[in-house]
């Protein structure tokens, strides 16, 4: 039996893979296009593991994706890959229709042709989307938290693109009957994050004795979920999901973002201790443009009907990110140089 397994090179699938290597020894591909979030480094740990195949390629390949398809007959396939920063997606919205609609529908396509004429729709394949809380929009603060039948509303060039691609899984299901399960999530935060989002950049910015951007007045909510636990829900959707199904995956860890700043900076204190605390660092900057307030994510589908709750507590999570980000300041000096794009050819066979 194989996985095939897309953007596996990012944070989220990067983890993945380490973990269900770990946890399994499953055979896995790994087809990930390397754009500025990917990085070999992250799978350092399994060079020279011939269950690992490691393929630079990109998810609107169709062609490369049905020969990948024919030559590794995988059960499953699992679809991380996506261009992820919102603030990205609101300087230049392009990539993210590029890769997350029309590399998302090019991957359908070659899983459907797959499934359909290579495995004789065999009922036990699956296709899993890995998808986010933000397709659903923002909720006021006394809104009940997103469950899979609550309305899309996504409002970032981001989170549209998304819902678009979310919306394709679904009707390929629809439509064809091809077997996929799609998980929205919240905010996941661990190690081997690329240090453009919060947490990460909180670290290694206060690290560097350099401000701290909280933008606008720092009250937006998230709903924060330890990347192990993220891994694990999408183990057990795999393995017992009902094939249509949406599954919400949640940390039932709603923080403001000043209060997460907060957090990290009392961390810190304790961890690397500065000549002054780290909170002093902290400054208020303009807004994220149509900045969404809140997000909370109702879990209890994925809890009772595949027995998955989050076992990391917020404060213990955190607490082993900054260990990890004080262990690994190679890691990320070597992205911040950008000395990370090189190692593909030092380090890693591309097949
Ligand atoms: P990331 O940006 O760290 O990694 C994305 C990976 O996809 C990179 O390795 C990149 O090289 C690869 N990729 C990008 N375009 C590609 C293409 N066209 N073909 C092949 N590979 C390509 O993202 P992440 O934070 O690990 O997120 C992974 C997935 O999880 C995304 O689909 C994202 O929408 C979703 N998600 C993320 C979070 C979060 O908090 N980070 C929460 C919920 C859902
Ligand atoms: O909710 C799930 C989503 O979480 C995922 O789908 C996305 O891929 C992932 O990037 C993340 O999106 P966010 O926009 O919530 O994450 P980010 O880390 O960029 O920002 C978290 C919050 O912190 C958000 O309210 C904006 C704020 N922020 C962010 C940065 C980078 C700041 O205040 N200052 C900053 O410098």
């Amino acid at each position: 039996m194989t996985v095939l397994i897309t953007g596996g090179a990012g944070f989220i699938g990067s983890n993945f893979v380490l973990d269900w290597m770990g946890a399994s020894g499953e055979p896995v591909i790994n087809v990930d296009k390397l754009t500025y979030a990917g990085n070999v480094a992250n799978l350092a740990p399994l060079a020279g593991d011939a269950r690992h195949v490691f393929v630079q390629a990109d998810i609107a390949d169709q062609p490369r994706l049905e020969q990948l398809l024919a030559e590794h007959r995988p059960r499953a396939i699992v679809n991380f890959a996506a261009e992820s920063h919102v603030d990205r997606s609101i300087h230049g919205a392009g990539d993210f229709v590029q890769t997350n609609v029309v590399g998302t529908f090019h991957l359908l396509q070659a899983a459907l042709g797959y499934w359909r004429d290579t495995l004789g729709r065999d009922s036990s394949f699956r296709f899993l989307h890995v998808s986010t809380d933000e397709v659903y929009g923002s909720l006021g603060p006394d809104d009940a938290a997103f469950s899979e039948t609550t309305a899309y509303a996504p409002n970032s060039p981001y989170s549209a693109s998304k819902a678009a691609s979310d919306h394709l899984v679904r009707a390929w299901h629809h439509t064809y009957g091809m077997p996929v399960l799609t998980t929205n999530c919240s905010n996941n935060y661990g190690p081997l994050q690329f240090p453009e989002k919060l947490i990460p950049l909180m670290i290694s910015k206060a690290l560097a004795g350099e401000p701290l951007p909280v933008y606008g007045d720092g009250k937006n909510v998230r709903d924060w979920l330890y990347v192990g636990d993220h891994c694990s829900a999408i183990r057990a959707v795999l393995a017992r999901g009902t094939p249509g199904e949406v599954y919400n995956v949640g940390g039932n860890s709603e923080r403001q973002n000043i209060e997460v700043v907060h957090t990290l900076c009392r961390i810190l204190d304790e961890l690397a201790p500065a000549r002054e605390p780290y909170s002093r660092l902290i400054t208020y900057v303009t807004d994220r443009p149509g900045h969404d307030r809140r997000y909370a994510i109702d879990a209890r589908k994925i809890a009772r009907e595949l027995g998955w709750e989050p076992s990391v507590a917020f404060e213990d999570g955190m607490r082993r990110t900054v260990q990890w980000y004080l262990d690994n300041a190679d890691w990320v000096k070597a992205v911040q140089s950008g000395e990370y794009r090189q190692w593909l050819d030092v380090n890693y066979v591309r097949r």
